[in-house]
């Protein structure tokens, strides 16, 4: 039985490099069949450790719901769920809490920066760090083990939680006997490449440079028409290998459009006519899922039953894991 699992953190203003880094890869595991069970779940607990209104609240955790939906995720092949829907994890993190040393989560990365930062800033070393915050990984490992979670698709920045989750199991094995709890592992995405901004560095919300996924065609076509330029003539050539809008273009255009434009760049093009080409593939891509995408936001009944439906089925796998737990830990 091979089980995969992943958690989104709900935001708003998903934008281009959600979609391909992180979005697709795993909509396309969701439909590959490649496993035995994929567990994908938005993480709104750990999204209490920021957020402090419940209306926003609420709202990233539809958006981020009707984003993946919108985009194809398979729901039935997969198990999509909302965390805090299954309360099993909060028993399991206080479990787990206990069986962690403190020392290791002073060494986690998010609160050891923010001790840093603090230090620097001249501050209490502990200023703006919560509760939630130290803890992060304690319920990211109570997320992952309840499941009985073989392997976690994560960014580079999440191994080190990985390491943490695979630590404490490994722990629990040794003092409740092993097949108390299943070590996990983590794939590591291959994100070598990442998707270029407005102002070609990487896209990312605090750069402010990202191309949101969802807003009218008309916002898009601005958005677009953003991206740095320098102020070579309309009819100079232009070098295909060394500019922000091919490099989105290539994204999301066939072979054959890529060679199209990348000849015009060569004979000279305008950087409207090229920012224009890229609208239309970006806006082919998106069109329907756009559609989608609205008519869900608009329907949150709709989102509450795939939310739902994703929970009574997680909830079957939480319960199991908690019952051999509970029994193997407190002997109840
Ligand atoms: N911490 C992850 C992130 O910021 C989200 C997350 C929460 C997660 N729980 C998880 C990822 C469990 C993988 C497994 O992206």
């Amino acid at each position: 039985m091979k089980t995969v699992l992943t958690g989104i953190k709900p935001t708003g203003d998903i934008h281009l490099g959600n979609l391909l880094g992180a979005i697709k890869p795993a909509i396309e595991m969701s439909r590959s069949g490649d496993f035995d069970r994929a567990l994908y779940f938005v993480a709104d607990a750990h999204a209490l450790t920021s957020v402090r209104d419940p209306e926003i609240f609420k709202n990233y955790v539809y958006e981020t719901t009707a984003t993946w939906v919108a985009l194809g995720l398979d729901t039935e092949k997969s198990i999509f769920f909302k965390q805090s829907d299954i309360k099993e994890v909060f028993e399991l993190t206080w479990i787990l809490n206990c069986m962690t040393p403190k020392g290791d989560l002073n060494r986690a990365h998010s609160y050891k920066d923010r001790v840093q930062k603090n230090q620097q800033e001249g501050r209490d070393l502990d200023h703006g760090v919560n509760m939630g915050l130290f803890d992060y990984p304690v319920l990211m490992s109570s997320d992952i083990l309840l499941y009985d979670t073989n392997e976690v698709p994560v960014g580079k920045d999440q191994v080190q939680h990985i390491e943490i989750a695979r630590s404490i199991a490994g722990r629990c094995n040794e003092y409740f006997g092993e097949g108390t709890l299943v070590e996990p592992q983590e794939v590591i995405q291959k994100n070598g490449s990442y998707v270029v901004g407005l102002d070609g560095r990487k896209m990312s919300k605090s750069y402010g440079n990202v191309i949101p996924l969802w807003g009218t065609e008309k916002k898009l076509r601005k958005t677009i028409n953003k991206i740095a330029t320098d102020s070579t003539p309309e009819e100079a050539p232009k070098d295909p290998d060394n500019c922000t809008i091919m490099e989105l273009y290539r994204l999301f255009a066939t072979a054959d459009q890529i060679n199209a434009l990348e000849k015009r760049y060569r004979e000279g093009i305008g950087w409207g006519y090229a920012k224009l080409e890229l609208f239309e593939v970006v806006n082919e891509y998106l069109k329907e899922p756009r559609e989608r995408f609205n008519s869900l936001m608009n329907n949150k009944d709709e989102l509450d039953k795939i939310l739902n439906h994703g929970a009574q089925r997680a909830s079957e796998i939480a319960e199991a894991t908690m019952k051999r737990v509970r029994s193997r830990i407190t002997g109840f």
